[in-house]
């Protein structure tokens, strides 16, 4: 017999996609989660997704995840319980969730810099268990969700929780891209494609995109981009010097998080250009300041802080921004561990955004 949202919501576990150390993972019951704070919500996830971080999660780049954890940063979904401090939220209402956990009253939240909240920060799957489950406990679910409008596509929604946001804050705001300017961004994945679609918005003269992936980078052309560089030869810096005439780019985006695609931007950056870092780095890279001391460059670093989410959500009802086009597969919860498997194989699998249904059975995949 399949299960119906009223009898999921009378249980007391739930399904939870666990981290158990580096390479391994998997899909358990475990406690349904319950309210801590008075200022808690618990929400049913109906979609969910898988990021890039996930992937450096995985393979041991971010050594604050402990065993045990249930990860995922990403979900829209219901709220089934507010605490008795939540006074934006009720029961019922359908909500996009930030990546970002922020208490919107210490000297961090009060300088807009909420991914460094002294009492949250990126806490979702990462010191408390994430979105990747049927259920979750959202902290400071005041300034932790988002209402859900109603005719927004909840694919098209989750793409708020994370990658929009970091794409246009971490890349191209960080980038201060400006009208005219010549953007390379390295790293087609979700977050590169974000940062494509969100430069796009500044309007640049030319967005060259870099990767190793041949199907993803046709679609960041079909995005927007106004040339593909494809990196697997090593020779991207070579053919980005010679695409602008050995003058080099305004704005470097790294959005892979690997010493080599931090290199690239480095030997492409313009003098007086900005590098902006997106990618997780879980090893040092070389910073070359025997070349660029006298470049007058700028480099940028920034975990995301979603302060950005509100404006990108009108994007979408208006149409200005189709986030929904990142989708490329769909999985059940019970079929995580392939969702995983499709997105950790994008190339082979042709992968870009993979969403997670958790809804039951009434929905249709
Ligand atoms: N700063 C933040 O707050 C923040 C937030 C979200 C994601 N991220 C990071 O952004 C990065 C991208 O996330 P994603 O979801 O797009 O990940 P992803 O793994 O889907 O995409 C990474 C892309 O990099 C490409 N790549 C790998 N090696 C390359 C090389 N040598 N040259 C060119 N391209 C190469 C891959 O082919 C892939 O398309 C990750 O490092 C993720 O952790 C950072
Ligand atoms: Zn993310
Ligand atoms: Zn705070």
């Amino acid at each position: 017999m399949t299960k119906t949202a009223d009898d999921a919501n009378n249980m007391t576990t739930m399904k939870a996609l666990v981290f158990h150390g580096p390479n391994s993972l998997a899909l358990e019951d475990r406690p349904k989660p319950t309210l801590i704070e008075a200022t808690d919500a618990i929400v049913r996830i109906t979609t969910t997704s898988i990021c890039g971080t996930d992937l450096h999660i995985l393979k041991g780049d971010v050594p604050t995840i402990t065993d045990g954890r249930i990860l995922g940063h990403e979900g829209v979904g219901m709220i089934e319980e507010v605490g008795t401090n939540v006074l934006g939220f009720h029961k019922g209402d359908k909500v996009i969730i930030s990546l970002i956990t922020s208490c919107g009253r210490c000297s961090f939240c009060k300088k807009a810099m909420y991914s460094h909240c002294l009492n949250g920060g990126w806490r979702l799957g990462n010191s408390i268990d994430g979105t990747q489950a049927e259920y979750v406990r959202i902290p400071f679910a005041d300034t932790g969700l988002h209402l859900l409008p109603p005719g927004v596509d909840e694919e098209a929604a989750v793409m708020l929780s994370c990658i929009l946001p970091t794409g246009l804050e971490c890349g191209a705001l960080n980038g201060q891209v400006k009208p005219g300017d010549i953007v390379a961004i390295v790293g087609a994945g979700p977050v590169g494609l974000a940062a494509l679609l969100a430069a796009q918005l500044y309007s640049p003269a030319e967005i060259i995109m870099i990767d190793l992936d041949e199907n993803r980078l046709e679609v960041a052309r079909s995005f927007g981009a106004t040339r593909i560089v494809n990196s697997s030869e090593g020779k991207a810096a070579e053919r980005v010097m010679a695409l602008t005439q050995a003058a080099g780019v305004d704005v470097a985006i790294e959005a892979v998080g690997l010493s080599a695609t931090f290199d690239i931007c480095q030997a492409i950056i313009a003098p007086g250009g900005r590098i902006a870092n997106v990618g997780v780095h879980g090893k040092s890279v070389e910073l070359h300041l025997e070349r660029l001391w006298a470049s007058n460059i700028t480099l940028t670093t920034r975990l995301v802080d979603a302060g950005t989410t509100p404006m990108l959500l009108r994007m979408i009802q208006s149409g200005r921004l189709d986030s929904k086009k990142l989708v490329s597969h769909r999985f059940e919860l019970s079929k995580i561990m392939e969702a995983y498997h499709t997105f950790g194989n994008a190339t082979k699998e042709r992968a870009l955004k993979v969403v997670i249904k958790n809804a039951p059975s009434r929905t249709k995949l």
